[in-house]
């Protein structure tokens, strides 16, 4: 595996790849990876036959307030985990390589609608940071496909939304969530974590099961079920940011009368914020 740091090394080998005949899948990361991104990058691997990933934290996504000096830097682990899961090519750039000309004048790509709302609301200018840098991502690789994790519910939504209204020739894959024994959602800012708070973690994912296990019992209170759960995490120790259920195609908020339905949900445990996500069919068996 090749790690290259500019976007003319990039370019120059997946032009490579690309005159060998080969189909370009593509994996964008922030780093500290884990077995969920592992995941992602096999899926790349099983559907294209040269995979480049990009380790690269975004300024853009981060609020003034929020953990993008602490976000933690792992590129020689992160590195071992990528060549095992098969990929050919590592993008590390830096902030200069991304953002020449400094972030104030950058062009910038909003996402209107999907991007609203849940963690659009919470995190101002996250949407557009992130669809921003997927957008010039996308460009700089041009890949034939690229796998996205569905824990990142809300962002899947935006990449997909953006890479349909720009017309851009690129598949975009959704891998399932990859969860711990105990139903936590892997994610890097679970590094975060007390030893205590990560017993407590996994309170979040049992109350989407409880809402789903309702909602398939035929209870439509939705109001009702939030609450409960919304209770239930506080007890637990959580400071709750929102819980919703929506349609799950077009994230819009659910009606007692829709079939397939997501719970999304965001929560503090002390400074550390996290989400996860649900999606049941109600014609389904559970
Ligand atoms: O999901 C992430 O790690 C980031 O938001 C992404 C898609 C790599 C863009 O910076």
């Amino acid at each position: 595996m090749n790690t290259v740091k500019t976007i003319r090394d990039l370019r120059a080998a997946v032009a490579q790849a690309r005159a060998e005949g080969k189909q370009i899948g593509f994996v964008p990361t922030m780093g500290n990876l884990h077995a969920g991104h592992a995941a992602l990058v096999t899926k790349a691997a099983q559907r294209a036959d040269f995979v480049v990933a990009s380790i690269f934290v975004n300024p853009l996504q981060f609020g003034p307030n929020e953990d993008l000096a602490t976000y933690p830097r792992t590129l020689a682990d992160d590195q071992d985990k990528l060549l095992d899961a098969g990929c050919h090519l590592l993008f590390t750039p830096d902030v200069e390589e991304m953002y020449p000309d400094g972030m104030a004048g950058q062009t910038r790509v909003s996402v209107p609608g999907v991007a609203e709302g849940l963690c659009g609301a919470s995190r101002p200018g996250h949407f557009e940071g992130v669809a921003t840098v997927v957008t010039k991502l996308l460009n700089m690789v041009q890949p034939d496909l690229a796998v996205f994790g569905q824990k990142d519910f809300q962002q899947l939504a935006v990449i997909r939304t953006l890479v349909r209204d720009l017309n851009m020739p690129i598949q975009i894959i959704g891998e399932p969530t990859v969860r711990a024994a105990d139903g936590l959602a892997l994610s890097s800012r679970n590094g975060y974590l007390t030893p205590e708070q990560r017993t407590v973690a996994p309170t979040l994912y049992r109350g989407l099961q409880q809402i789903a296990t309702a909602l398939h019992a035929g209870e439509r209170d939705f109001a009702q079920l939030i609450a409960a759960a919304q209770q239930q995490q506080q007890d637990a120790g959580f400071r709750p940011d929102y819980l919703e259920i929506r349609e799950a195609n077009s994230l819009r908020p659910a009606t007692a009368a829709d079939r397939q339905l997501v719970i999304l949900v965001a929560a503090f445990l002390g400074s550390t914020r996290l989400i996860d996500n649900l999606t049941l069919d109600l014609d389904a068996t559970p």
